[in-house]
């Protein structure tokens, strides 16, 4: 079991888009295991690869409540192709700990994708686990979910955060 170091908002990397994944390498399959192993860590239900410092579109999840069963899905340069419907679902990251909201999501997305084996994948999800993919591509282009909120919310959470991050010790 390896952990990766969950990057936390302001980090840069957090900022940037994602680069397309253009060879499924060794690397890549531990760095996949590595990310699995931190999201089943931390508790997360998704985890995209610039939260662990690397920028290239690679996201895990798994959104069943069973944490026994490590059952996780890796999407790998993915592109939403269908959408419909809207629906607004609590949302907290990784990233941006201390903080959830609600943010309006698609109810229906249509996924293209590759599977870390570099096959093209289609998918078609609903409800909760649209939201996590939602969020999680987001992560790929450097959007967080504090970004859906108005500027007045935003501008609160922002507040917020800086007294969180007051209060942590940082070792040197
Ligand atoms: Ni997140």
């Amino acid at each position: 079991m390896s952990l990766r170091k969950i990057y936390q908002y302001p980090e840069p990397v957090l900022r940037k888009k994602a680069n397309k994944v253009e060879s499924f390498t060794e690397d890549l399959q531990q760095l996949i295991e590595d990310m699995a192993d931190t999201m089943y860590d931390a508790p997360g239900i998704g985890l995209a690869a610039p939260q662990v410092g690397e920028s290239i579109q690679l996201l895990i999840v798994d959104t069943r409540s069973d944490a026994e069963k490590r059952e996780y899905l890796a999407v790998i340069n993915p592109e939403i192709v269908a959408s419909e419907g809207t629906q607004i679902d609590e949302e907290g990251c990784l990233s941006v700990p201390d903080l959830t909201a609600n943010v309006k999501r698609f109810k229906k997305i249509t996924l293209k994708y590759q599977d870390r084996d570099g096959n093209t994948q289609e998918l078609t999800a609903e409800d909760r686990f649209a939201v996590v993919l939602q969020h999680e591509i987001d992560h790929l282009n450097g959007i967080l979910f504090i970004d859906h909120l108005t500027p007045l919310k935003r501008s609160l959470y922002k507040k917020k955060m800086k007294k969180v991050m007051a209060s942590k010790k940082v070792p040197a």
